[in-house]
């Protein structure tokens, strides 16, 4: 009664997909490009489109409904209503149909949505389509900003003051650029106020209406150590034995679960039944949890954090989605985690494509560590980099410290023109987050 539908190609989907077999699912994946790790799982693959509504619709395994469910990975296919298709052709899905994946869609959509329902965490913003408008707003704006296109940019889009730009003028520049040059597809800027703290994020299974938490992440999204460099889909991420953070407790992780049981419920009175992985994306402030982004899936790298530590059986927990029964508790082994993503070098300005990757599977599993496969060739028994991000090992342990070691472990087994963030979930890190948030509490 298992098979499963599988759509998505990174490390993301990797995780989901091991998650599913250990769960007693046969995997039928669908993959733009050779994902190694997912194929070798696979009972059978397709290569191709696996964003196209359209390609997919047309598989074998979809006309004659030869799986049982869907398991939906990147918020592409979503957006596009994937979920919309394949169940009007009887096959039921994990993963949000279109308009409720519109929550990741548009920005605007969600920022409305808080603001109409009254949702907590909620953030000044203003949306301009026009050039002259903007940039007379901001002459005005005295307090610091951040520029984001409203459609999607996979988080490359986003500039913030201080960090991707330092002057008001330069910040003019951008926003009219992401008007005039469509950037994100829709000709429409938001500004928002800068939020200080430190950002976190918060996934979670839901049926439309349970929700079930999962452990809190930290990932990093600059490319180079000491949070430098361009935007990324994230170089890695860390979560705690205790499913906390190290400068958050209890009652900021339960506003924050507030905040996202109040958006699934505003979704449910907009008849916008949610049902999927939804991921919160946080910054915690000396005020609590504000909300920079919701997305509408597992979050990549965060999905190899829970999912490397997830007891409770990932099938039992789709049915329970599909089904609208998502009662019963969802266990997570009390284990640290780190996730160390290795990139080409170049990654994040001009990455380079067609490299070797040297991989010793064999040593890195001896060191306790996991291996997620993202983005690579794989040809003739060779691994080769694309431009996007190779692979992740994930470091699981006791404590942090002990994690992050073997994750660093691991690393010294992929051999190749890569690089990793070796500053990720260090104690000399962790201290400096745990000190600027008490700082920033007291003031
Ligand atoms: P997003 O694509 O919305 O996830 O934004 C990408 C990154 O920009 C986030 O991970 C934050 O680091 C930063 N960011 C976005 N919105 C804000 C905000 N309102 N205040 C401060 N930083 C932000
Ligand atoms: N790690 C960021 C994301 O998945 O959106």
């Amino acid at each position: 009664m298992n098979k499963v539908l599988l759509i998505g190609a990174g490390g993301r989907e990797h995780a989901i997909g091991k998650a599913l077999k250990e769960g007693g699912a046969k995997i039928y994946a669908v993959m733009k490009h050779k994902n190694p790790g997912i194929a070798r799982l696979s009972e059978d693959y397709i290569i191709g489109d696996h964003n196209s509504v359209s390609f997919v619709k047309n598989l074998e395994w979809v006309k004659f409904r030869k799986v049982d469910f869907a398991f939906i990975g990147p918020e592409d296919p979503l957006i596009r209503g994937m979920a919309d298709m394949l169940e009007e052709q009887g096959i039921p899905v994990v993963g949000p149909k279109k308009n409720a994946a519109i929550i990741e869609g548009s920005k605007e959509f969600m920022r409305d949505l808080m603001k109409k329902h009254g949702i907590e965490g909620f953030v000044d913003y203003y949306v301009f389509t026009d050039a002259k408008r903007v940039e007379e707003f901001l002459r005005a704006y005295e307090k610091p900003f951040v520029i984001k296109p409203v459609g999607v940019t996979g988080g490359k889009g986003v500039w913030v003051m201080g960090d991707h730009f330092h002057t008001k003028e330069e910040g003019i520049a951008y926003a009219k650029k992401v008007i005039e040059e469509k950037i994100g597809g829709e000709g429409k800027v938001i500004i928002e106020e800068k939020l200080e703290g430190e950002e976190f994020t918060l996934q979670i299974f839901t049926d439309g209406k349970n929700l079930k938490g999962m452990p809190l992440v930290q990932d990093f999204k600059r490319a180079y150590e000491g949070d430098k460099g361009p935007n990324t889909g994230g170089m890695g991420s860390y979560s705690m034995e205790n499913h906390l953070l190290p400068f958050m407790d209890e009652k900021d992780y339960a506003k924050a679960m507030k905040i996202l049981e109040d958006i699934i419920a505003a979704m449910r009175r907009e008849g916008r039944i949610y049902k999927g992985v939804l991921y919160g994306q946080f910054m915690l402030t000396a005020e609590g949890p504000k909300v920079i982004e919701i997305n509408c899936r597992f979050g990549d790298p965060e999905a190899m954090n829970a999912l490397s530590i997830l007891k409770s059986n990932l099938v039992d927990i789709s049915w329970s989605i599909i089904e609208g029964k998502l009662k019963e508790k969802i266990e997570f082994e009390n284990l640290a985690t780190v996730v160390k993503y290795v990139v080409p070098e170049g990654y994040g300005t001009k990455p380079l494509k067609g490299e070797v990757i040297k991989i010793r599977e064999d040593k890195i599993r001896e060191k306790g560590a996991l291996l997620y496969y993202a983005s690579v060739d794989e040809k003739e028994g060779k691994i080769y980099t694309t431009t996007s991000r190779s692979l992740a090992v994930v470091g699981m342990g006791e404590n942090l410290e002990k994690a992050e070691r073997i994750a660093e472990d691991a690393l010294q087994f992929i051999e190749g023109r890569v690089f990793s963030r070796h500053d990720i979930a260090k104690s000399s890190m962790i201290q400096r987050k745990i000190e600027k948030m008490k700082k920033l509490r007291e003031t």
